[in-house]
């Protein structure tokens, strides 16, 4: 069983197996083409993953514990650039450009792919700071449009109702639900036009959990979002695309709920229907 089952997975890396029919996306707004990652310690973390990636879609990207999902959203927003990585291959197509090329400014590219953690980092500053300190920082400053963002990014993210009597006060004081929709708001306020988001409910109670997957059927008509969900239920309540990663490889990937309810391949199943975390 183990032998097969390395088998097949060095299959679908190879491309070789059947099983997996890469998917077909018209006009993806990103492309990820053959990409490995490697980390210094030889262990390759990515292998050769190709998976387009819709607009205006919410895609999943799930699996257990060091698949690889957030080396992806790491890559994504070249905040491997920072780390540890020995060996970094493939292209990741986006508008045109292949944001791996090392020409390609991350500062600029991360005001264009934000990202959100799992645990919420807010600024040791107001509500309101937190949200006009990036806007402030690519040089606007008219009050009219600051405060504009601030309550849009708040509505957004689900949060202005709670706060929106409180912005001057530290963001420090919110809870942990609130601190992690601030920092939603915080980058919807840069106006992104891809959302990474990792496991951004995973501290948050069911309450919290219901806002934010609902302001993200919401965002998704203005922002292209990648989502690793914190369990397969919300996988499969949010996915418009699905992808399952196993060990570094992606498994299989497809459009809607299909990867819930009709899985190809019997890692996807025994993962989806619980018999393995
Ligand atoms: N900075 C790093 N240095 C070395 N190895 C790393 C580093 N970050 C991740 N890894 C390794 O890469 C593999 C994938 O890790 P990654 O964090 O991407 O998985 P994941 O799918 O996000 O897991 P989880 O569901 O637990 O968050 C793991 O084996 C992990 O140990
Ligand atoms: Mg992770």
């Amino acid at each position: 069983m183990a032998m097969d089952k390395q088998m097949l997975l060095d299959d679908i890396a190879k491309g070789t197996t059947s099983a997996f029919e890469p998917l077909q996306v018209k006009d993806p707004i990103l492309s990820i083409e053959n990409l490995s990652v490697m980390y210094s310690d030889g262990k390759e973390s990515l292998i050769n993953i190709n998976l387009p990636i819709p607009a205006n879609q919410i895609s999943v990207l799930f699996g257990p514990s060091g698949g690889g999902k957030s080396t992806l959203l790491r890559t994504l927003n070249r905040l491997n650039d920072l780390a540890d990585v020995e060996k970094l291959s493939g292209h990741i197509w986006f508008e045109g450009m292949d944001l791996l090329d090392l020409s390609i400014d991350p500062i600029n590219l991360r005001r264009r792919i934000g990202i959100v953690f799992a645990r919420p980092v807010v600024l040791p500053m107001t509500i309101r700071q937190n949200l006009t300190y990036g806007l402030e920082i690519a040089g606007i400053h008219k009050h009219a449009v600051l405060d504009e963002a601030v309550e849009q990014s708040l509505k957004a993210a689900a949060l202005w109702d709670e706060v929106e009597d409180r912005l001057d006060d530290s963001a420090g004081a919110l809870s942990g639900g609130q601190q992690q929709r601030l920092c939603l708001a915080r980058v919807l306020a840069l106006e992104p036009e891809i959302i990474l988001l990792d496991e951004p409910t995973s501290g948050l109670d069911p309450i919290s959990t219901g806002k934010v997957e609902e302001s993200l059927q919401k965002l998704k008509e203005t922002y292209t979002i990648i989502l690793v969900p914190h369990s397969v239920q919300q996988a499969a309540r949010t996915a418009d695309l699905a992808a399952f990663f196993l060990e570094g490889r992606l498994i299989e990937a497809s459009f809607g709920k299909t990867l819930f309810t009709k899985p190809r391949l019997d890692q996807t199943r025994d993962y989806v229907e619980g018999r393995f975390g």
